[in-house]
């Protein structure tokens, strides 16, 4: 038996807790540290150990810990999940409200609710009796993910709905978007680099990797974010209107977005280009828009659905967003190849929520085609996904202070000797012991598509060469316990743990050493391509005639291959590698007789089990191509939930369609 003063210790401790959650999620006003936080959740979890029957599915020590979903099976919604029509300009806008207006009576003027489109991902979290009882991705929109366990893990998720003014909802499915601010992002970000893992593209992503996580407490660090925008089913509560909805949800500590109240379409318009100027730049998560409502359920229920969206609200959305600033020099990046990419240091200037100081010039033809100089003023772009671009030049310097930018003539790196590659418009470095292409090289070579090396990531890479301890590649398969040890960076289990990595990297296949090598040109098909065909001592001593007359090959990748294989450096590498044990063994499992040695797959739609680039890096393992579009001669035609045109297209050439379940059997070890 508990006493009930522990047992009243331990509610009062879970309320105390889930208030600074609120505080901290909802409000964004914490009121104590994060390391007093901590101390309230040790102080419960410690009593809920010694006092098991105190044990709560609801507790807030839940949250983390709970058990981890090993796989995540399909759910299906209690309605649709649709989504939402886009308008990009005010035009669109206008006539959007013109067609609402019309289907309306004459004259009757909806009230809208305006929200911000939260750039991040839909999920539908169901409470009965407001207990949390599933939660789950979108998918197809019909059947998504079981992600429960890992939204458990979401702090600004209530696990339990607040006693509000009117009891909780038989079942309620609501629909929100789960995000991540731009601050966190970048602390991912960081961590993910110094692992030696790649970094994410962009905050949206790094919330999608990590709600699909197979391991919630993986989930549980990302500090990931929920905001409630809809529902699809309320069973037991009656709402008249959108309002009511959002007030209903803040009753029960459910997380809202903020919002703004209109009449009529001009009102809209005015607030979205406020908007723009004044909260966007400052918000904490992306946004890309915003999402105008009818109030009304009356009214939505008239104006109704088309197949995949709702006719009475719409998202109003922004165009990629651009900032202005000055070039205050260029400064000259030295990659794997030796290419030289120029890059303009900008003053720093805040633009879709992240502070942009470098921004790549790609190469001299731009330069020149942006007619840029050092001192003029630019706009900057950068959409969600794309790294930041300079679109133009908006005013020059005064002409007589005009400083030009003009390559360099030597390495920025190693002060080696710089040509011009006519076909490439680029300038390359052809030193080929330049530190500046190792450390890049190295990079590549341990990356994830290559050899895969954990824990060789940019922080060992920059010690490792500079401590010149590595100048090759052929060094990464030498290196014993000592050197690691004489790093900032290694303790003895890391040490250890990088060169259980090396050394497991040995048996790769030899795609992936040949695309780890850097070739030019020889990217990861054609690094495949190659590895079905030659041993890597067969390669080497291939001529540029006998590998052109491959298929996907062609004179350019055949000379830059030959060209590689005949230099000094590149002989001893293959030496040293040969020596320190690696695979240089042709890939069998495409030569072999696989049911999908040489045939060509596409694929459509989206499969529940696995993304596209794993359904066709699995393909290509096992010794089959993939293509984007369909012809005569493709054989299979994998379709997913959803398929394009290209099942269509499928369907009229005759070509063999396999579904999603047939396909996991195809490629079942
Ligand atoms: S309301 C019928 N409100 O945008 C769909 N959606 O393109 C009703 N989104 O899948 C959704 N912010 O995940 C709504 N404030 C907001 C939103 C929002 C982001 C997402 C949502 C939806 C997608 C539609």
């Amino acid at each position: 038996m508990i006493p009930p003063k522990v047992l009243s210790e331990i509610e009062a401790l879970r309320a105390e807790i889930r208030e600074h959650d609120r505080l901290y999620y909802l409000l964004d006003s914490p009121k104590i540290s994060d390391t007093e936080y901590d101390m309230l959740m040790r102080k419960l979890a410690d009593l809920e150990a010694r006092w098991p029957e105190a044990a709560a599915p609801d507790s807030p020590t839940q949250r983390v810990g709970g058990r981890a979903s090993s796989d995540f099976k399909p759910v299906r919604h209690a309605a649709p999940m649709l989504s939402l029509d886009n308008v990009y300009n005010e035009e669109e806008f206008r006539a959007w409200n013109a067609r609402v207006e019309k289907i309306l009576a004459p004259g009757e003027r909806p009230a809208f609710v305006v929200e911000p489109k939260i750039d991040g991902l839909s999920c539908a979290v169901t409470y009965q009796n407001g207990i949390l009882v599933r939660a789950a991705t979108r998918g197809d929109g019909e059947v998504g993910e079981d992600i429960t366990a890992n939204a458990r893990t979401i702090r600004s998720i209530p696990l339990l709905l607040r006693a509000a003014k009117r009891r909780p909802p038989k079942l309620l499915e609501l629909r929100g978007e789960v995000h991540m601010t731009f601050e966190d992002f970048e602390k991912i970000n960081e961590a993910e680099k110094k692992a030696g893992r790649e970094p994410f593209a962009n905050p949206r992503n790094c919330a999608a990797g990590s709600l699909r996580q197979k391991d919630a407490r993986v989930t549980a660090q990302r500090r990931l974010r929920f905001y409630t925008h809809s529902y699809g089913v309320c069973e037991g509560v009656a709402i008249a209107s959108h309002s009511e909805f959002r007030a209903l949800c803040s009753d029960y500590g459910l997380p809202i977005c903020p919002a703004e109240s209109f009449r009529g379409a001009e009102d809209v318009v005015r607030y979205y280009g406020e908007f723009k100027e004044r909260r966007l730049p400052a918000l904490a998560y992306p946004v890309d828009g915003i999402v105008v409502k009818v109030d009304d359920y009356a009214q939505q229920n008239r104006l109704g659905f088309t197949a995949k969206s709702p006719r009475w609200a719409v998202a109003f959305k922004y165009p990629a967003q651009q900032a202005t600033s000055t070039v205050e020099s260029v400064v000259f990046s030295v990659g794997r190849t030796g290419i030289i990419t120029p890059v303009a240091k900008v003053k720093p200037v805040f633009c879709a929520g992240v502070t942009i100081s470098s921004v790549t010039l790609h190469n001299f033809e731009e330069i020149e085609r942006l007619g840029l100089s050092i001192g003029d003023r630019v706009l900057i772009e950068r959409a969600g996904e794309v790294i930041p671009k300079i679109v133009k030049v908006v005013s020059e310097r005064a002409a007589r202070r005009k400083s030009g930018i003009t390559p360099p003539k030597s390495c920025p790196a190693c002060g080696g000797p710089v040509v011009k590659e006519d076909e490439f418009v680029a300038f390359r470095c052809i030193n080929p012991s330049c530190p500046a292409q190792l450390k890049r090289l190295l990079l590549h070579f341990a990356s994830r598509a290559a050899m895969d090396i954990r824990g060789l990531g940019e922080a060992v890479v920059d010690q490792l060469a500079e401590s010149g301890r590595v100048r090759s590649i052929a060094d990464v398969y030498t290196l014993v316990k000592d050197d690691l040890m004489k790093l900032e960076l290694f303790a003895d289990k890391k040490a250890e743990n990088l060169l259980s990595e090396i050394a497991a990297s040995r048996k790769r296949p030899l795609a992936k050493l040949l695309y780890g090598l850097g070739i030019r040109h020889v990217g990861e098909k054609t690094a495949e391509t190659l590895a079905a065909l030659y041993s890597l001592n067969d390669l080497a001593s291939a001529p540029a005639d006998e590998l052109k007359k491959i298929q996907d090959v062609g004179p350019v990748v055949a000379a830059s291959i030959a060209q590689f294989f005949a230099s000094k450096e590149a002989r001893a590498l293959v030496k040293r590698l040969a020596e320190a044990g690696l695979n240089f063994r042709k890939d069998e499992s495409t030569a072999g007789g696989t049911a999908f040695s040489g045939k060509t797959f596409v694929l459509t739609g989206e499969l529940s089990t696995m993304t596209r680039e794993e359904a066709s890096a699995k393909i290509r393992s096992l010794g089959g191509k993939t293509s984007s579009s369909v012809s005569a001669k493709t054989d299979f035609v994998v379709a997913g939930s959803k398929p394009g045109s290209k099942l269509r297209k499928a369907q009229e050439l005759g070509v063999r369609v396999i579904e999603e379940t047939e396909f996991r059997e195809m490629i079942r070890p």
